[in-house]
């Protein structure tokens, strides 16, 4: 084991002062988490096999589930990748930096360990200050998973990260909590049409608005279980998941969909369990028995915000499994927009399992 230390530093204005020593570990291959517009990522030298390596040790990922490359910069994308396609351009241009990766087909300078033996590579660049000044500071582009053991809920706060992978990496560096709270989209643009590969913040609507026609994987759109293989190896994993059960109450009337919570959680209190719910605004003023002891009510936000409510979730899983919680009821929402990632992360959380009301 080795000491993880934390930097705490103004996720805002850093100083590059801060970020010359986590910038000289990255350089020697060492590994250091970071704060990133969506959420904390992992970091290491992205063209060192060995540092890549490292990634997949401590955070216990399968091999095949291939890493995002992390730029600053425009001009550093061109070693990466054999053929930056006309879209990319608009794209770039209208989402970088920002929470939207995209997979192009990758130059001979990119280890097989970042790209899990794919011919694709997946690179972003993170709108987040102190992100961009730690990739300026190591010289590399960044290989940088989520920063949480694999399987669990992906950290949105530096304490996330310390919680699991402290002893483990040598330092993390906290510039406070993430802004948007889930990962990126993934956008493969090596074909005619763009594919989502994993929803984000930077939806479906928005991307059609700058290049027309978009994809969705159709491993994605399943709201059952048995997906296909998605084209995305990492989609095909148990993610985000808590160690409570997790059931989804999904219906368009605010009270059928209060009453139906109300009754799976005095159930689940019958038969001896920890309760919690993770509802809406609006559901909970239909019914204010929902925030009776000994349950534990998290209320996420209204439901005309999806991207407020993205914002918690995982935060709420984490401290879910903190209270021992084991099972939780959580309202699903409409899948447009942002709420088509939103319900990606939850489908999962709940292995989809999900009753219409
Ligand atoms: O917001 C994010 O993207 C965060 C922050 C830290 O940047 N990172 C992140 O990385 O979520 P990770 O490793 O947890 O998820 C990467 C996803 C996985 O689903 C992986 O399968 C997919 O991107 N991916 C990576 N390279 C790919 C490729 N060449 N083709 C298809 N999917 C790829
Ligand atoms: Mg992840």
């Amino acid at each position: 084991m080795m000491e993880t230390k934390v930097y705490k530093i103004d996720g805002d204005k850093p100083l590059e002062s801060q970020l010359a020593e986590p910038g000289k570990i990255l350089t020697r291959n060492g590994l250091v988490a970071f704060p990133t517009e969506t959420v904390y990522g992992l970091g290491a030298n992205g063209l060192s096999i060995k540092a890549v390596q490292n990634i997949f040790v401590v955070k216990g990922r399968p091999a095949d589930n291939p890493l995002i490359l992390h730029i600053a910069a425009r001009a550093d994308l061109g070693p990466l990748v054999t053929r930056i396609p006309p879209l990319a351009d608009k794209l770039m241009e209208a989402f970088w930096p920002g929470p939207l990766t995209l997979v192009f087909s990758k130059s001979s300078l990119i280890p097989q360990e970042v790209t899990g033996g794919l011919e694709t590579v997946a690179v972003r660049m993170p709108d987040h200050p102190v992100a961009l000044a730690l990739i300026k500071a190591a010289g590399v582009p960044l290989a940088a998973p989520s920063a949480n053991l694999s399987g669990k809920p992906s950290p949105t706060l530096a304490e996330h990260v310390y919680h699991d992978l402290q002893g483990k990496i040598e330092v993390i560096v906290d510039g406070g909590s993430t802004r948007e709270g889930i990962e990126s989209t993934v956008l493969d643009i090596t074909g005619q049409v763009p594919i989502i590969l994993r929803p984000g913040s930077v939806t479906r609507e928005m991307l059609e608005e700058v290049v027309g026609q978009v994809e969705v994987d159709p491993a994605l759109a399943r709201e059952n279980p048995i997906p296909g293989v998605p084209k995305s190896p990492g989609m095909k994993y148990t993610h985000y998941a808590p160690a409570a059960q997790v059931i989804l109450v999904n219906g368009d009337s605010a009270a059928k969909v209060a009453r139906k919570i109300l009754e799976l959680v005095q159930q689940g209190q019958q038969d001896q369990l920890k309760v919690a719910v993770m509802v809406s605004e609006e559901t909970v003023d239909q019914e204010i028995g929902l925030l009776t002891e000994p349950s534990q009510a998290f209320i996420l936000g209204s439901r005309q915000e999806p991207a407020v409510i993205s914002r918690q979730i995982y935060g709420v899983l984490r401290e879910c499994d903190q209270l021992d919680i084991q099972l939780i009821i959580a309202e699903a929402y409409p899948r447009m927009g942002v709420g088509m990632a939103l319900m990606n992360r939850l489908d999962k959380a709940a292995a989809y399992h999900i009753i219409q009301v």
